[in-house]
């Protein structure tokens, strides 16, 4: 029987693409969306993979949506953790909420994802943890003292948890993307951008689909013994 696959954030930028590809592997495929329910319809109806919401920052709701997605598509095997938020400002101007926010978001959001499927992945004795980081938790970013925490914290969540699931044929591993054509990028004033894309050797922005490809490689049955680790997607711009 196929496995079941959930991406959060699964309907838009990378997600999107990771999604996609995992139907396209095969896989039964469940996306969440935190609030935009015209691009999740729109979703649907082009790929015929099912949308759920649910706001990744709170527990309570988490667990209810992950056990609806499992009594609707079936136990998940695959989890990606892909929903995130930017709320960048220079650290002298950072307000709390806008700390908050990110990390609520972007690192409980990865414990509020992984922990409800955790003790079935254990009892199946099977599992794929995958965490969408950032070249941003790896070298820092100005403006991102927020989300590069976030994105760093993801690093030591799969580091752990590879150590934990190892035996009960569970991975976890992360995935770097560098600067990736999405509205989050798009979102960067012009200026900024433009510079970041004079940094990256490769001459340009990756796509998601290029994200997506490592998401499919880190989810199959043949990944085993990858685990703990960290792929860096980035065209060059960053070596750990
Ligand atoms: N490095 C050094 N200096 C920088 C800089 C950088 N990367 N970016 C901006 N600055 C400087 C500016 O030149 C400006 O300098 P001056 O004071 O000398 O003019 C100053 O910092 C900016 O000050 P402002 O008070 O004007 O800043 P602001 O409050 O308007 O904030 C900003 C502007 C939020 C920093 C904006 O420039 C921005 O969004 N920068 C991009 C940050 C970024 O790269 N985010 C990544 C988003 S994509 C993503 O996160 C996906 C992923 O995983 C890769």
């Amino acid at each position: 029987m196929a496995r079941t696959a959930l991406v959060t954030g699964g309907s838009r930028g990378i997600g999107a693409a990771i999604s996609k590809a995992l139907k396209a592997e095969g896989y039964n495929v469940a996306a969440t969306y935190a609030g935009n329910d015209e691009a999740a319809a729109k979703f649907t109806e082009e790929t015929g993979i099912k949308t759920y919401k649910w706001n990744v920052a709170d527990y309570d709701e988490s667990k209810a949506g992950i056990e609806k997605v499992e009594a609707e598509v079936g136990p998940i095997d695959i989890v990606v953790a892909n929903a995130g938020i930017t709320r960048d400002a220079p650290f002298h101007k950072m307000t709390p909420d806008q700390w908050k926010d990110v990390i609520d978001t972007n690192l409980t959001g990865v414990f509020n994802t992984v922990h409800p499927v955790w003790p079935g992945m254990r009892e199946r004795k099977f599992g794929r943890v995958i965490v969408i980081s950032s070249i941003n938790g790896q070298k820092g970013q100005f403006a991102q003292v927020n989300y590069a925490a976030t994105k760093a914290g993801d690093l030591g969540i799969v580091k752990s948890l590879a150590q934990e699931g190892a035996r009960a044929g569970i991975t976890a591993n992360a995935i770097c993307p560098g600067y990736i054509a999405t509205e989050m990028v798009m979102a960067v004033p012009e200026k900024v951008r433009e510079s970041i894309i004079g940094q990256i050797p490769a001459g340009r922005l990756g796509e998601p689909e290029e994200i997506a490809r490592c998401v499919t490689f880190l989810a199959s049955d043949e990944s085993q013994f990858i685990n703990g680790s960290t792929i860096s997607a980035n065209g060059a711009q960053f070596f750990v």
